[in-house]
C-alpha cells in the first residue's frame, strides 16, 4: 500500500467570523484551531499545511506542535479554497496513494473519522465523505417576486451535510483538481468526473466553524468530550 497523506486547508481570511486575525489561528481550549485539524491527521504519513500567503512564513513548529507524526510542509494558498487545495497537492509527494483533504475550519475532526473516509478508499471508492441526516426541510430558491421564491422542496431523507475531511485515490483527486475548477468541497471536482464518491458517517461534534457563536459551540463540546 502507498502512504497516506493530509492537506490541511487553512488558507482563508475568515471573511463570515469578523476577526482580524483569521479564524483557524484563534484558540480553542489552548490549541489553535488548525493545530487540532492537523493533530487528528497525525495517522498519516505526512501533512501539508495551507496557510494565507501573508502567514507563509509560519511555522508554527517551534514546540514540535505544528507538523505531528511524519514529515510535513507548510505552503501558501490561493484565493479560493480550490485553489489552496491544488498548492497543497503540489506538495504532496508522487508515492501518495490516498490523499485526505480537511479543513482548518474543522478543529474538533477525530482521527477516527480519518480512519473511516481512508478504509473506505482502500476498500474500493475512489473518494470518501462523511455525512449527516440534514434536520431542516431545503428548498431551492431563487430571486423573484421582489425577494426570493421556492422553486422547489428537496426530498429531505435523500440529503446528507457534507463535512471533512474527505479521502480520494491520490490521482483521481490529482485528475480533478487539474482543470483548475472552483467548488465548495473537492467531492464535488471528482464527483464532475464521474467517480464514484461514498457517504460515511459523519460526526454531529465535528462542527464547521464559520462565526464567533461557532466557536463557543465547539468550546462546550469541547469541555464535553474532555479536551
Ligand atoms: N480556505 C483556504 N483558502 C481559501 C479559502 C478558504 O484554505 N482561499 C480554507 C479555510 O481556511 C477553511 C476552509 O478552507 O479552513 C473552509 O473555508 P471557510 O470555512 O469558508 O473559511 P474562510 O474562507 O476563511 O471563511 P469565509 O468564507 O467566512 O471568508
Ligand atoms: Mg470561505
Amino acid at each position: 500500500m502507498g502512504e497516506v497523506w493530509a492537506i490541511v486547508v487553512a488558507a482563508g481570511s475568515g471573511s463570515r467570523f469578523g476577526n482580524a486575525v483569521p479564524k483557524q489561528f484563534l484558540d480553542l481550549g489552548g490549541q489553535a484551531l488548525v493545530i487540532r485539524a492537523v493533530r487528528a491527521a497525525a495517522a498519516c504519513d505526512g501533512v501539508v499545511v495551507v496557510v494565507p500567503a501573508a502567514n507563509a512564513e509560519l511555522r508554527l513548529n517551534e514546540e514540535g506542535t505544528f507538523i505531528v507524526g511524519g514529515p510535513g510542509a507548510v505552503v501558501a494558498g490561493g484565493a479560493t479554497r480550490s485553489a489552496s487545495v491544488r498548492a497543497g497537492l503540489a506538495a504532496v509527494p508522487d508515492n501518495a496513494e490516498i490523499i485526505v483533504v480537511h479543513d482548518a475550519a474543522r478543529p474538533l475532526a477525530t482521527a477516527e473519522l480519518f480512519e473511516r473516509v481512508v478504509a473506505a478508499v482502500r476498500a474500493g471508492a475512489d473518494g470518501a465523505v462523511p455525512g449527516l441526516p440534514v434536520p431542516d426541510t431545503i428548498k431551492r430558491v431563487e430571486a423573484g417576486g421582489g425577494g426570493t421564491l421556492v422553486v422547489e422542496t428537496l426530498d429531505r431523507p435523500a440529503l446528507r451535510a457534507i463535512q471533512t475531511p474527505q479521502a480520494f485515490r491520490a490521482a483521481v483527486l490529482r485528475r480533478a483538481h487539474a482543470g483548475g475548477g472552483d467548488a465548495t468541497d473537492d467531492a464535488a471536482l471528482v464527483e464532475a468526473l464521474g467517480a464514484t464518491v461514498v457517504v460515511v458517517d459523519g460526526d454531529p461534534a465535528n462542527l464547521k466553524i464559520t462565526g464567533p457563536d461557532d466557536l463557543a459551540r465547539a468550546e462546550a463540546l469541547l469541555a464535553r468530550r474532555g479536551g
